[in-house]
């Protein structure tokens, strides 16, 4: 219980990887805002911690919806202690034919809603001296063709975490990020399903097999909590060791 009497908003909090990272946090002692735009697993969740978890409509691509969010933590809790920016969307397609509204909506969510994220919740994190953890992908710094879009984002969110640790340092808040692999949650677990895809991932991954939700969650855990005091600025590859440059 290394999280008892903390809270924490998970965007994207309500199925997939962020489920797992939710239900980490909630298995830590943590109160956590599981906010997305639509409810999806959030009575599963809910059975695990019953009032310590809460759902709460939010678009990370809008501001003002994701102010919303933080002040409803702050105020259902009584404080925040960490922000995980998990919401996330991938869109498909070369960058020749890829059409710019998806871009923009891989871009909008994944980047943009990150850094709503991080500024809406600064207020409130610098009065408990909490932390960030963003969620970036392996994708981050590998090249994979048709997914242009997603890999700049995460590329994105790689360097708005150092940046962001450097400047909110003064504050006391922590900014870190987790860049997963091949997970059996949420999209990886769409890719786990295609033969052909896991044909080619499962060549380069020394672990021999897809992590889990709760491996991240661990993961997030670490970076949350008094073991992770340390770490700053960093972002931790959880990837069972995927050897592709
Ligand atoms: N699964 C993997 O193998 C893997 C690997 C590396 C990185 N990741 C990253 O992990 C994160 C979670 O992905 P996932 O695999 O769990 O995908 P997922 O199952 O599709 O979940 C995405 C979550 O984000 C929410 N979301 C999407 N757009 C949103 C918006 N505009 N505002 C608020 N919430 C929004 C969705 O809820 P609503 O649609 O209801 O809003 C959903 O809860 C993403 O950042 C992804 O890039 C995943």
């Amino acid at each position: 219980m290394r999280l008892r009497g903390r809270a924490a908003v998970v965007t994207g909090g309500t199925s997939g990887l962020g489920r797992s990272i939710a239900e980490a946090l909630l298995r830590e002692g943590a109160g956590v805002v599981c906010a997305a735009r639509s409810e999806r697993d959030m009575a599963r969740i809910a059975e695990l911690a019953g009032d310590r978890a809460v759902f709460h409509c939010t678009d990370v691509r809008d501001p003002g919806s994701v102010d919303a969010l933080m002040r409803f933590a702050q105020q259902h809790f009584g404080r925040l202690d960490l922000c995980v920016a998990n919401a996330g969307v991938t869109r498909d397609g070369p960058v020749h034919t890829l059409d710019p509204k998806e871009w923009e909506e891989v871009i909008g969510t994944n980047l943009t809603g990150t850094f709503h994220c991080v500024q809406a919740a600064t207020p409130y994190l610098r009065q408990t001296g909490g932390s960030v953890v963003a969620i970036s992908s392996a994708l981050s710094t590998r090249v994979s063709e048709g997914a242009a879009a997603y890999s700049v984002s995460k590329a994105g969110i790689d360097m708005l975490t150092r940046a962001c640790a450097a400047e909110l340092a003064a504050f006391g808040i922590r900014v870190n990020a987790v860049a997963p692999g091949f997970i059996s949650e949420g999209m990886g677990s769409r890719l786990a399903d295609n033969d052909l895809v896991w044909g080619e991932y499962h060549k380069r991954l020394l672990s021999g097999r897809p992590g889990t939700g709760a491996e991240v969650g661990r993961a997030v855990v670490f970076l949350a909590s008094p073991e992770g005091a340390y770490v700053n600025g960093h972002v931790l590859e959880v990837n069972g060791g995927l050897r592709w440059a």
